[in-house]
């Protein structure tokens, strides 16, 4: 039985990988669009086109937020391009948007499917903004899986991941609001890396989808492996879609996270109280201190049981 889910996201290179996994493991319900790797112009023309030569279609895709709740927007271009899916060459799109913009779109989907899975892989402000909207929603969401955060070091800063600090007071709304959260976070999403033999066997699939996402991967690589220093893109968002249809792919620890909207040094940082673990990040006592665990934290990740799910899906695409 497929979970049914949403899709909230900033299209961006690993946001695609996210959506062609979703679509064929999950019940995709709908594609939301939010400011993040790119403009909000720019990130829905990114998704309209991801569906457009996926042969995705029939999964609404609708609008959100353009700016954070209370800061100003920052985007990534020096990670995935001015358009924010540089690397192929893509058809402009004509498939319509979904009429209402994407706050109502989780609001009404949460009264009209059942257990509803949210899968927020860019900044949190659309989540927020629906949970703010309404508070009753926590009701009607089964479970939230994130891509966010980190239990060790940031990228957009020391302290913090790119998505939490594009919105720090969304994250905190989104992590108090008592959902159960999984949070899949740089330190668990660098383990599974875009390497150069991962990125010839998806171009060696052959098709028109697969060339698309070798070109994108190859894109990606350059720009945030330039930054890292690693190998490849880190696969960020689509562990945030493992992580709910392949238990054995990601391994968490519950514990408490905090998100920062007001440090000097560790603005937008996940404070992640992992005092009960040991040096491998996992528990080594029960937890005694601290507040209570309001979130599942990833510690560890399997990339070759990713890769080999990610290669397979990808090769049932046009
Ligand atoms: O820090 C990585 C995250 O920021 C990913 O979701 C990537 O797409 C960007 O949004
Ligand atoms: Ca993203």
């Amino acid at each position: 039985m497929k979970l049914s889910a949403i899709i909230d996201c900033d299209p961006g290179h690993d946001d695609v990988m996210a959506i062609l996994l979703a679509a064929r493991t999950m019940d995709l319900r709908g594609i939301t669009t939010v400011h993040g790797n790119a403009s909000l112009v720019d990130t829905t023309r990114n998704a309209q086109q991801v569906v457009e030569f996926a042969d995705l279609t029939s999964i609404p895709i609708a609008k959100g937020f353009a700016h954070p709740l209370a800061r100003p927007p920052r985007y990534a271009p020096g990670v995935h391009g001015e358009s924010g899916l540089d690397g192929p060459t893509l058809q402009p799109p004509t498939v319509p948007l979904h009429p209402q913009n994407a706050v109502d779109f989780i609001l009404e989907s949460s009264h009209s499917i059942p257990n509803l899975h949210l899968l927020p892989i860019g900044p949190l402000t659309n989540v927020a903004a629906a949970l703010s909207l309404d508070p009753s929603l926590p009701a009607r969401i089964k479970q939230i899986s994130l891509m966010g955060g980190s239990l060790t070091f940031g990228n957009a800063t020391p302290a913090a991941e790119f998505n939490i600090l594009c919105d720090p007071e969304a994250a905190h709304v989104v992590f108090t609001s008592g959902i159960p959260i999984k949070m899949i976070g740089l330190n668990a999403t660098r383990q599974v890396l875009a390497t150069p033999e991962y990125r010839k066997r998806v171009r060696s699939i052959g098709s028109t989808t697969s060339t698309h996402v070798a070109d994108m991967l190859d894109f990606y690589s350059r720009g945030e492996g330039g930054h890292t220093g690693l190998p490849g893109g880190a696969m960020h968002d689509p562990l945030a879609v493992a992580a709910l249809i392949d238990p054995d792919i990601l391994t968490f620890e519950p514990m408490h996270v905090a998100v920062e909207t007001n440090g000097t040094y560790t603005d937008g940082m996940t404070l992640c109280d992992g005092r009960h673990l040991g040096e491998d990040f996992r528990a080594i006592k029960p937890r005694t201190r601290g507040a209570e665990p309001n979130a599942e934290v990833a510690v560890v990740a399997d990339a070759k049981r990713f890769w080999e799910l990610f290669l397979d899906i990808l090769a049932t695409y046009p």
